[in-house]
């Protein structure tokens, strides 16, 4: 990792649909940025669910918030927001709720494992027992970001079609997977979760989240207890992508 210094703040500039907006150039952000190589840093994005409660100074926690702003959506008209939630009070609240959805969860999948290879079963038990320690200790990292969108903002061409609808999360997500990247250039660890999208309602009451807008994500973020990050496992290019047509071979 390298680290570049940078002094310069964004500039304020100009207002788009009755919100003010700011130029964002490549002076901007922070005091103290921290870069990777992108390939490096995307290849070994993976979800680090032990994490440290040692809390994340502010800067950096400002660099992953702004990270994920640059983030595109549809029509740019950013149709999220994020709640940072740091009150040990509220982060109790949220565990009591994801605990038993991962419980939930970790159950039928455990079911699964009779059905992988030894070394598969081996490795997906690991994954399980580090989710069971990321939910008993949701309330122990630093920070959770809870992603909120707002439907009524968002571009949603696939609405009316006959089948379950995914382009709206596109103006959500690509800002989640930003602040996931920051996250892996600040040293911190960090993995999506969705399962309290099961509980959105309690959610909006503990944090006072607006009726109109939803839940889509909580990303708890905090330095990792070991290694952390490391190579990912993904199917390759050839499984992926095709020529042309669907089906037809790209290689
Ligand atoms: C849409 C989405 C929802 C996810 N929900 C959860 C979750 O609720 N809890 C959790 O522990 N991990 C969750 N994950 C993390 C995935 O399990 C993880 O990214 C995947 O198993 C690949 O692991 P890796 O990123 O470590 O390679 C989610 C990931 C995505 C993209």
């Amino acid at each position: 990792m390298r680290c570049a210094r940078s002094a310069h703040r964004v500039s304020p500039a100009g207002s788009h649909c009755g919100r003010t907006r700011e130029n964002v150039s490549k002076e901007s952000v922070s005091k103290e940025m921290t870069s990777i190589d992108l390939y490096e840093a995307m290849s070994t994005l993976r979800a680090v669910r032990r994490q440290r409660p040692d809390p994340i100074p502010d800067d950096v926690l400002e660099r992953v918030l702004e990270a994920a702003i640059w983030a595109p959506s549809g029509g740019n008209l950013q149709p999220w927001r994020v709640v940072v939630v740091k009150d040990p009070a509220k982060k109790q609240g949220l565990r009591d709720l994801y605990q038993p959805e991962w419980q939930t969860f970790s159950k039928g999948y455990a079911e699964r494992l009779n059905h992988m290879s030894a070394d598969e079963a081996a490795k997906q038990s690991r994954v399980i027992a580090a989710g069971d320690t990321l939910a008993e200790n949701f309330d122990q990292s630093p920070v959770l970001l809870v992603f909120c969108f707002h439907p009524g903002l968002m571009a949603i061409t696939d609405l009316k079609l006959d089948r379950p609808s995914v382009v709206g999360g596109g103006s959500v997500f690509p800002a989640v997977q930003n602040a996931l990247l920051a996250c892996r250039a600040e040293g911190l660890g960090c993995t999506i979760t969705t399962l309290l999208c099961h509980r959105e309602a309690e959610v909006k009451e503990l944090l006072e989240i607006p009726a109109a807008w939803g839940t889509c994500a909580v990303v708890p973020i905090g330095y990792p207890v070991s290694g952390g990050h490391g190579p990912i496992k993904r199917r390759r290019v050839s499984e992926m992508a095709y020529l042309d047509e669907f089906g037809a071979s790209y290689e």
